[in-house]
């Protein structure tokens, strides 16, 4: 364990998780505690976020997905859907020349088909002008799902089977991630939820297969890089086992 100056809990720097992932959950619970709208939650959470993101890279951590927008959260009422949709348009503006700055690579992951044409260019264009940048790349997971994305990646395997590019014994595990989302997007090492739930939620479903799991009852709105530290610290004095002894 390293310690700050203040006697902090600081996780080691030298064996960092490959790849942490985030469910950002409570932003309508702390709201709601203040007798807030909902939606004021989701905008202290952007800030969070924002914090999280800039933190975790001067940690010098390579890969970080944080969950957005699911699949499901479709069935909340549109005023809120609209406002995490214009969080979303607001903070890639403000925070892109931070991200360029600091030279986050940034992704996103999900299905776009339902997501309005003038976000989806300006993911396009986010996407675009840090894809040079290889320390950290942030994931940006946005109507995903991971079921959804095995199921679109069953279908695109189907589609090369039927026009004679693989055949049955091409479909290994490692040939099947390459019909994920991105081929590239490596196992998920570190799931951290906040808010009190301990549940996955659809979230990187293929990815989190040996992936341990931090919880903690502090909502989104409060969590601190200090939370992060202490999740990875955590994480550090597991014994990943594969499977084997
Ligand atoms: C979870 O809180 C949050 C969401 C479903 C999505 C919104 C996330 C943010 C605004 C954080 C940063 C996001 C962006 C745009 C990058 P909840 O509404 O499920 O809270 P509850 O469980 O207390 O109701």
């Amino acid at each position: 364990m390293l310690k700050s100056g203040k006697d902090e809990i600081k996780a080691d720097r030298s064996c960092l998780p490959n790849h942490v992932g985030i469910i950002m959950d409570g932003n309508g619970r702390w709201a709601k505690k203040r007798g807030l709208p909902r939606t004021a939650g989701h905008a202290v959470g952007v800030k969070v976020f924002k914090k999280i993101v800039f933190y975790a890279k001067d940690m010098g951590l390579k890969n970080l997905t944080v969950y957005a927008f699911s699949a499901e959260n479709w069935k909340r009422p549109e005023r809120e859907i609209n406002r995490i949709m214009q969080l979303l348009d607001q903070m890639l503006d403000e925070a892109l020349d931070d991200f360029m700055n600091q030279k986050v690579r940034i992704r996103f992951l999900g299905d776009r088909s339902r997501l309005g044409q003038k976000l989806l260019e300006k993911m396009e264009l986010v996407t675009n002008l840090t894809a040079q940048f290889s320390d950290t790349t942030l994931y940006i997971a946005l109507n995903y799902g991971g079921r959804q994305e095995i199921v679109s990646a069953a279908r695109k395997i189907a589609l090369d089977l039927k026009n004679g590019l693989i055949t049955e014994d091409d479909i290994t595990e490692e040939n099947f991630g390459k019909y994920l989302y991105y081929d590239d997007l490596e196992s998920v090492d570190l799931i951290i939820r906040p808010s009190g739930e301990q549940r996955l939620s659809n979230f990187l479903l293929w990815q989190a297969a040996y992936a341990e799991f931090w919880y903690s009852d502090v909502l989104w709105p409060d969590f601190t890089p200090g939370h992060l530290e202490q999740a990875i610290y955590d994480y550090q004095l597991r014994n990943r086992r594969f499977g084997g002894i």
